[in-house]
């Protein structure tokens, strides 16, 4: 597979985010099947795994550090804090807390779950506009002098706020949503990534499942999918959506791959500082979207992908108004 510089290492292009294994879109797969999946992505040439402590709630962790122990020192191991379950008298929840003590203890947690001695990037999840950003990114670069994490990053960040952190301490990676239907990066955030020589991690590189073809309906979908709140998986907006989706398969099948082929080798052919992040549950999906590397694109098909799919013609904002107000901006 072709590879990408992050971290100060060298890694083939396509990671893998480990969140489906535990959280996020309906009923995640068994420990099993999970454990499966991580093997087939390591022995299919995967190097780049991304987990969090919000992810099922420290069991993404447990499972990641688990099954690829053996096989620690091969892979980049990225986790994230600053956004974790806190346990309360009714349960526990995911709380935003971007203190320096809080990233500490988040850490420490990270680090026994992944039975690691080490974290090679461990990212702020999300910032908490309440805390200086100065300061969460001092706590972590603590940590990197403390020998706990080898480099860091951030999440949903506007170029200002990563120029801001960049001050305090180098910042490896940038991870934020980053896709055909989703372009807020190419505001500003790309160019700074690449001006500071961050990689910039692109999650959701398939739209939550809406690139890989087949409609996806979010008022079918169970509360515990993210989608089922999501605008553009509903209503409206995903009538619009869904004729937008028409138009992208007819690109797929004129350029002989798959739909969620042809998103991740969109952002491959982006830039060589982009390392699409797709997550999935199943194998096949897996192998496919890691097809994706040996997928080639001209300029005449990316200038028909953009003009089919961009902001104007992806109706709806990507997150409801909760998540939206918990992100640095929209506007970057
Ligand atoms: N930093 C952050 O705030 C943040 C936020 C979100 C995600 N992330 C990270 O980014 C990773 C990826 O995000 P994501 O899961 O939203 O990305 P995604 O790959 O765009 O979307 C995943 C969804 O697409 C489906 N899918 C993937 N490949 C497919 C294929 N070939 N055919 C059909 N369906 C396919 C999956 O379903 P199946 O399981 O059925 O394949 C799943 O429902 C996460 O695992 C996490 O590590 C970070």
């Amino acid at each position: 597979m072709q590879t990408r510089n992050i971290a100060g290492r060298t890694v083939p292009a396509i990671g893998l985010g480990c969140m489906n294994l535990n959280h996020a879109y309906g009923n995640p797969p068994s420990a099993e099947e999970g454990e499966r999946l991580l093997l087939t992505a390591f022995d299919a040439g995967v190097r780049l795994f991304d987990t969090a402590a919000l992810y099922g709630f420290g069991r993404n962790e447990e499972l990641v550090g688990r099954v690829l122990k053996t096989r620690r020192q091969d892979i980049l191991l990225c986790s994230k804090g600053g956004m974790a379950p806190v346990q309360f008298p009714d349960g526990l929840k995911r709380v935003i807390d971007g203190r320096p003590e809080a990233i500490r203890r988040n850490c420490e947690d990270s680090l026994r779950r992944l039975g690691t001695d080490v974290i090679d990037l461990y990212y702020l999840h999300r910032w908490q506009k309440t805390v200086p950003i100065e300061d969460s990114v001092g706590a972590l670069a603590d940590l990197v002098r403390a020998g706990k994490v080898r480099t860091i990053g951030l999440s949903e960040v506007s170029a200002v706020t990563l120029r801001k952190a960049h001050a305090v301490h180098p910042i490896a990676a940038v991870q934020s949503e980053y896709s055909l239907w989703t372009r807020n990066a190419e505001i500003a955030v790309l160019q700074a990534c690449a001006d500071i020589g961050a990689t910039y991690v692109a999650f959701s590189p398939v739209a939550r499942g809406f690139l890989c073809g087949q409609p996806i309906d979010g008022s079918t979908l169970p509360a515990s999918d993210l989608r089922s709140t999501m605008p553009r998986f509903l209503g409206e907006h995903l009538a619009a959506n869904l004729r937008m989706q028409a138009a992208y398969n007819a690109i797929a099948r004129d350029v002989g791959c798959t739909p969620a082929q042809l998103a991740i080798a969109w952002l491959l052919h982006k830039a060589p500082h982009i390392i699409p992040l797709p997550g999935t549950g199943k194998v096949d999906h897996l192998l496919e979207d890691l097809g994706a590397a040996d997928v080639v694109l001209d300029s005449a098909t990316m200038a028909r992908l953009e003009a089919t799919v961009n902001q104007r013609t992806v109706s709806g904002p990507r997150y409801a108004a909760q998540a939206t107000a918990e992100v640095d901006t929209e506007t970057f």
